[in-house]
């Protein structure tokens, strides 16, 4: 049994309570003393010290070291038009042959790439060379669908291996990938096929989820069947018949992924593209209600991806069995899901499911069960888990486990400890690692066994990453709290907002110059050189993790006929970091259904059909009228004062002052 495990209320569990307690107490964590790094870990003080020195030739040296190169690049970085960056760009790769083909060429494509994992106990392994059999196969099936280099191709997939191969494929033909997470609705699929000019969609018949099949097929039907330049839809048949229905195709457009890879040539090649060709497209949420969609390019993504899979996990490909718990729909599902662990050649565990079904403790069974050793989630999962109860972590054996990992959001001490006692049982450190889409790696970690960690702290950044902190004016600071910038380009940025350089500029690189990037996080610097990330400083809520804009809520909420207006703000909440609260005026003539709790599941559900069930507002809170200033701007933070019971700042700038009273009066007698 792993040795922090007890009941919650037993007399262990009071032990754990008291020893968490204690811990609070403790700011520093130096490395635990059985941890053991590994090469590039272990190099990482020379490592610091070469990137301070000389950034470009240690990105050069980590470049020819990890990726394996078609052309050779002679040209490092070419900074003549920022924020326009471009890396090794006259140097040429194929990603999936990186992820892939050279595995399989050094003999080892009977390792294991993914250990999957269904909630109803299926299981699945597979190898480097099958997945490199069926990215050849679907490669050459996407072209046959007449996909060429530059296209796009969309990709609407739960957690199943073929998420892998799909993303694979498009790399070996220098097609652009663009996931969609699983969770959106079929509507904000569309938008982001719409904007992207898709060719192509790969997406499957059914979802599982709890016990509980969806229908995925039939919502893209529904949604997307009209749009002009989506030529074929390819299908997965993951679930098979969906409540008895089977799903429908339609001729011409709709192939089914096995009959599609069952007719095509199995001999792919990989395509060789410019460091620079683009990669994928991911839409993130910005400030704005259109989503943005983050570009990043062949070279310095797979750069950032495998060198910070190495340093900050510590990897030994041939012993590790790796496990990263988020979708490959984000990010963190891209960079540490997909492309850094295949770069680097090692075996991860894929779970298609939900922490807490068939029961709370599915996530600990599987670590016993496949021997994980470096295990990567988020500090809402691990608060769940906390509320939850350590009887669960406790029935399992997780002395495997040798590392484990955060990203996401802050990580309040309270998670950070629990997760370091309970599930680390004390011998793992934690790298908290700070990133955002937009930087496609990490960026600010602990190096394992290097670094001593504070709880709360993503600690320092890594070897050739320069964030500092700058006050409102734009002075640097060398301690306190202040606005976060990185003042110079590293290989795996974002290159630009797909079809929208001026957008690009204007989000990142206006504030302070073309050559200081604006991350849109505060974040506090202490007397050692550490980070300490507060939060967004934009029109971003973070909700377990997940990005969503106020503005994109605010939209689908005034698109339900009865909304006249509204306004979404961000709420401090114990176990999703932040929760939506929503405030809302109906129109004249349906003013009488405030207060309705039908009114209220109406427009929650409305928001799920238009973005997903993520983006449900927790709380509605009806309003006859908004706080606005005279000319007409809605102050949202005096709205955020509202939701989380504060006194009210400053109310004078507004057109009506009386406004905040009346709402205050509303929000404390609502439930
Ligand atoms: O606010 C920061 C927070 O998540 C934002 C980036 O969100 P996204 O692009 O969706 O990427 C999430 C996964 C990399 C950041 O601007 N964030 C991410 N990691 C951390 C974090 N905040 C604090 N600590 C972290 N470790």
């Amino acid at each position: 049994m792993n040795t922090g495990g007890a009941a919650d209320g037993s007399a262990e569990g009071g032990e754990l309570e008291a020893e968490l307690t204690r811990l609070l107490g403790v700011e520093r964590f130096e490395p635990p003393a059985g941890f053991v790094p590994r090469q590039l870990a272990a190099a990482d003080e020379t490592a610091t010290a070469d990137a301070a020195a000389d950034p470009l030739a240690f990105w050069a040296a980590r470049a020819r070291e990890l990726l394996v190169w078609d052309k050779p690049f002679t040209r490092v970085l070419d900074d003549t038009n920022p924020p326009f960056y471009r890396w090794f760009d006259d140097g040429e790769l194929n990603v999936s042959a990186n992820c892939l083909d050279r595995h399989v060429a050094a003999g080892l494509g009977e390792r294991v790439a993914y250990h999957w994992h269904g909630e109803e106990g299926e299981r699945r392994s597979v190898t480097y060379a099958e997945l490199l059999a069926d990215t050849q196969k679907l490669a050459n099936g996407l072209r046959a669908l007449g996909v060429v280099p530059g296209d796009v191709v969309g990709i609407f997939l739960p957690m199943i291996p073929e998420v892998a191969v799909a993303m694979l494929a498009c790399a070996r033909i220098g097609a652009v990938h663009n996931v969609v997470f699983g969770g959106f609705a079929p509507s904000a699929v569309r938008e982001r096929m719409e904007v992207s000019d898709a060719k192509v969609l790969i997406t499957v018949d059914g979802a599982r989820r709890k016990g509980r099949t969806a229908a995925v097929k039939a919502g893209v039907d529904a949604e997307l069947g009209d749009l002009p330049k989506l030529e074929h839809i390819v299908v997965v048949r993951s679930t098979g018949p969906v409540g008895g229905a089977e799903t429908a195709m339609t001729a011409g457009r709709d192939v089914w992924y096995h009959e599609l890879l069952a007719a095509a040539d199995p001999h792919c090649p990989p395509l060789p593209v410019s460091a620079e060709h683009p990669l994928f497209i991911l839409y993130s949420s910005g400030s704005t209600a259109k989503p943005k969609g983050i570009l990043h390019t062949t070279g310095g993504y797979l750069l950032g991806a495998t060198y910070t899979h190495r340093a900050v996990f510590d990897i030994d490909p041939a012993t590790d069995v790796y496990w990263c718990s988020a979708d490959v729909g984000w990010i963190t599902g891209h960079s540490y899901i997909v492309y850094g662990p295949l770069s680097n050649g090692v075996t991860s565990v894929m779970y298609e499911g939900a922490p807490d079904y068939p029961d709370h403790d599915v996530w600990w069974r599987l670590i016993a069960e496949y021997q994980v050793t470096i295990f990567y989630t988020a500090p809402t999962a691990i608060r769940a888990c906390i509320k939850w109860g350590a009887e669960y972590p406790g029935r399992h054996d997780l002395s495997s486990l040798r590392l484990l990992g955060s990203v996401g959001e802050p990580i309040n001490p309270k998670a950070w400890l629990w997760y370091h006692r309970v599930i680390g049982g004390g011998r793992c450190p934690i790298v908290d690692t700070w990133w955002q889409t937009e930087t496609g790696s990490i960026m600010i970690s602990p190096i394992p066994g290097v670094t001593a960690t504070k709880p709360g702290s993503a600690t320092r950044p890594l070897p050739g990453i320069t964030p500092a902190l700058v006050s409102e004016a734009g002075e640097p600071l060398t301690e306190g709290t202040g606005i976060l910038v990185i003042t110079s380009p590293w290989p795996s940025m974002l290159r630009t907002l797909y079809r929208d350089d001026e957008r690009f500029v204007e989000t990142y690189f206006s504030r302070f110059g073309p050559r200081t990037y604006v991350v849109g996080d505060a974040a506090r610097l202490d007397a050692d050189g550490y980070f300490w990330i507060i939060g967004r400083i934009d029109d971003v809520i973070n909700v377990s993790g997940h990005r969503l804009s106020t503005a994109e809520v605010e939209s689908a909420i005034v698109s339900h006929e009865a909304v006249a207006e509204a306004a979404v703000v961000a709420q401090a909440d114990e176990d999703t970091g932040q929760a939506i609260v929503a405030f809302v005026t109906l129109r004249g003539e349906r003013a009488g259904e405030a207060g309705d709790d039908a009114m209220v599941e109406q427009l929650r559900e409305h928001v799920a059909h238009r973005i997903g069930k993520l983006a449900r507002p927790r709380r509605v809170i009806w309003a006859d009228d908004l706080p606005k200033t005279r000319s007409g701007k809605i102050m949202r933070r005096l709205l955020r004062d509202v939701a989380e019971g504060r006194e009210l700042g400053d109310v004078t700038t507004l057109r009506d002052p009386a406004v905040m009273a009346a709402l205050a009066a509303k929000v404390a007698s609502a439930p």
